[in-house]
């Protein structure tokens, strides 16, 4: 591994929670190839955005092992420690989507806040020797126009989804300090990439433009994230896994904060499909206008850097989409057709009458 320095430590059965998801399962992918001495347990508990078919390759490979926990189980997650005893673990397991968080956050806080503290407590008890918990710039709530999010910022999160995530973070947090539990944080922002759930921007742009169906564009569209391809992602978290300091705190970003319509015009003008599929519709509620990384730190202390091009990966993955509908048409079935229209229903017809509404 190019990242690894004389300090880099091993770890031999590393616990991978929320591995069937669109990141743990690329995670996974790049540990088999780069790090192949260790052994990875999958903790998952399929949840609508957890697929089997996600693990298919990692699956074939001969130090893996699936369980299926939940982790705010902590029948579950004593079983799994009792049974595999890892020596370090890495908390992909969550509830990711905001626009849900804003229907429901019960679950939220049940994965996110619980789930974490059980973790927390398991790595305590069983003498786990690193905890990594993959975490989210949305912890920071919002930039102005200036500026970007470094890791002394203050945690200001504005949605439920953030405020969970934001809460798991002070726990994790709160583990090194009163227990002197090795810990780290990642904090990333946007990623796309293979395998990511078709409710998120990109593959929701992807997979509706496809079908010349229309694109539901929150606001004026103008809300900046900072993109990352997602095996560029994985990368920092091996090295922080490898080579983190305990207890601190890594901004990973990809280096490309841009405008929401800008992805969105992108991946039209990739797929050869016309602008009038946009239609602006209503806003997201306490919708963060923007989100932007300063990687410094990562990068001046770690040697980490991304190493995608945004046009490239973009192609690639809407390449990857156009290879696997079946893997889109199968996510889709079930809930989230119910979720479609309890999101976008009253908001894509109300633009059906007057055409797309103006932005804001
Ligand atoms: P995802 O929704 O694709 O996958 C989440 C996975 O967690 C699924 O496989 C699901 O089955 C599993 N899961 C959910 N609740 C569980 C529970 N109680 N017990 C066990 N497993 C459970 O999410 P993702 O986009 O791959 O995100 C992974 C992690 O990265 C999350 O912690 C998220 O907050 C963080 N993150 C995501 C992004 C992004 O852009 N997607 C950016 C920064 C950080
Ligand atoms: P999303 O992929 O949900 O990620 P996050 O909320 O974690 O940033 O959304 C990315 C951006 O795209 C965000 O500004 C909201 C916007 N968006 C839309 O405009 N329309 C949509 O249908 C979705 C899902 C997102």
């Amino acid at each position: 591994d190019v990242m690894s320095t004389p300090q880099s430590r091993k770890f031999d059965r590393i616990l991978v929670t929320g591995a069937a998801g669109f990141i743990g399962s690329n995670f996974v992918d790049h540990m088999q190839s780069h790090h192949p001495d260790s052994e990875i347990i999958a903790l998952d508990s399929l949840t609508y955005a957890g697929n089997m078919e996600n693990l298919a390759t990692a699956d074939a490979g001969e130090r893996f092992t699936f369980v299926r926990g939940d982790i705010s189980s902590p029948t579950d997650v004593q079983a799994a420690f009792e049974q595999y005893s890892p020596d370090a673990v890495i908390n992909f397991a969550a509830e990711t989507h905001v626009d849900r968080s804003l229907m429901d956050v019960a679950s939220f806080i049940q994965t996110n806040i619980c789930g974490t503290q059980v973790l927390l407590d398991a790595c305590g008890k069983h003498g786990v020797e690193r905890f990594v918990q993959v975490s989210t710039d949305e912890v920071y709530g919002t930039l102005g126009p200036d500026g970007r999010f470094t890791e002394q910022s203050p945690i200001t999160p504005n949605n439920p989804y953030a405020a969970t995530k934001a809460s798991a973070d002070l726990l994790v947090r709160a583990a090194h300090e009163s227990y002197g539990l090795d810990v780290v944080i990642t904090r990333c922002s946007n990623n796309f990439g293979p395998r990511q759930f078709p409710e998120k921007l990109i593959p929701l742009v992807i997979a509706n433009a496809l079908e010349d169906k229309p694109l539901p564009i929150y606001g004026d569209g103008m809300q900046v994230r900072d993109w990352i391809y997602v095996a560029d992602h994985c990368a920092a978290i091996a090295t922080v896994l490898t080579d983190g300091l305990p207890g601190a705190a890594y901004n990973i970003g990809g280096d490309h904060d841009v405008a929401n319509l800008v992805v969105v015009k992108a991946i039209l003008g990739i797929l050869g499909k016309p602008e009038s599929l946009i239609r602006h519709v209503t806003d997201r509620r306490g919708h963060d206008r923007r989100y932007a990384m300063d990687c410094a730190y990562l990068q001046d202390s770690l040697g980490w850097a991304p190493k995608h091009s945004f046009e490239q990966a973009l192609q690639g993955t809407v390449d990857w989409y156009l290879a696997n509908a079946d893997w889109c048409e199968s996510v889709k079935s079930g809930d989230y057709i119910h979720y479609y229209e309890r999101m976008y229903g009253n908001r894509l017809r109300e633009t059906e009458d007057n055409g797309s509404p103006e932005p804001a």
